[in-house]
């Protein structure tokens, strides 16, 4: 790479973000990670990715954080190459049982976010007329499941964004994707019961739940020019669970 492209990573400190980050460094991205709540965890990644990293801790599901996000990579970097908006959370609990204040935090976190963030990184990125977003979306968002209503919506409602903001940012050469990961090992799938995994694991034609670097190459593949015609479109990287 001879210039020094930025890779912004939202929820860069563990799970699929931070593979994400490891895989965007070995491809030659500065990383601005971005984090939430776990400062340790997010220094010792950044000491690993060494002097290509820089932090940033803001919670996103809070007003004005993506816009100051954004405001400090500016600052610090002046230019914007990808933006993976990974970070997000999920809630299992069946929709009669769910308070309005449930709704508020998963759209802010899950989708409020990834609207702002697209937007302040396209205008950066229409500047030199290229650049790649890369939104998270999940399997959930295609088969649904039972206690996931408000987590699967905000997901689906990622990929349709994704398609029309791919139309729309396309004639200034930024292309905008989502990946759709199935059942990754992470934090996230942590508390899932054993007798539920197994369920799962039973629906998974390739017979195993998914790593974190597999997702990190489909994102560090959509950050490439290696996918320089494919714009608007989900990736599905899920052992088979989901096939579109
Ligand atoms: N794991 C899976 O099986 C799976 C499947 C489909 C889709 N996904 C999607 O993949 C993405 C990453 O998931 P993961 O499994 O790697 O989960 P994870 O290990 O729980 O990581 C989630 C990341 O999101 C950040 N985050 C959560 N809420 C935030 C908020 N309000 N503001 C800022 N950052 C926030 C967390 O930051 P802190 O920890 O610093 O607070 C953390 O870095 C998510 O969008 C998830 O929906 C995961």
């Amino acid at each position: 790479m001879s210039i020094e492209k930025v890779a912004l990573v939202t929820g860069g400190s563990k799970g699929i973000g931070r593979a994400c980050c490891f895989r965007l460094k070995e491809m030659g991205y500065k990383i601005a990670l971005h984090y939430r709540s776990d400062k340790e965890e997010a220094f010792h990644v950044a000491s690993e990715l060494g002097d290509s990293c820089s932090l940033y801790s803001f919670d996103l599901s809070e007003k004005g954080a993506s816009e100051a996000l954004m405001a400090s990579v500016k600052k610090d970097y002046n230019r914007l190459d990808v933006l993976v908006n990974n970070a997000g959370v999920t809630l299992n609990k069946l929709l009669a049982f769910s308070k309005e204040e449930d709704y508020e935090f998963i759209l802010n976190t899950n989708l409020r976010s990834v609207f702002l963030l697209s937007k302040l990184a396209s205008r950066m990125m229409m500047v030199h007329k290229s650049g790649s977003i890369i939104n998270m979306s999940s399997v959930a968002a295609f088969t649904g499941n039972k206690g996931l209503s408000l987590y699967s919506a905000t997901k689906g409602a990622v990929v349709s964004f994704t398609k029309s903001l791919g139309m729309e940012l396309a004639p200034f050469g930024i292309r905008v994707n989502c990946v759709a990961p199935g059942y990754i090992e992470t934090k996230m799938t942590e508390a899932i019961p054993k007798e539920a995994k197994q369920k799962i694991l039973e629906q998974i034609p390739l017979g195993r739940f998914g790593e974190t670097q597999e997702i990190a190459k489909a994102v560090g593949f959509l950050a490439s020019d290696d996918s320089s015609y494919i714009t608007g479109t989900t990736l599905h990287v899920n052992g088979g669970m989901y096939r579109s």
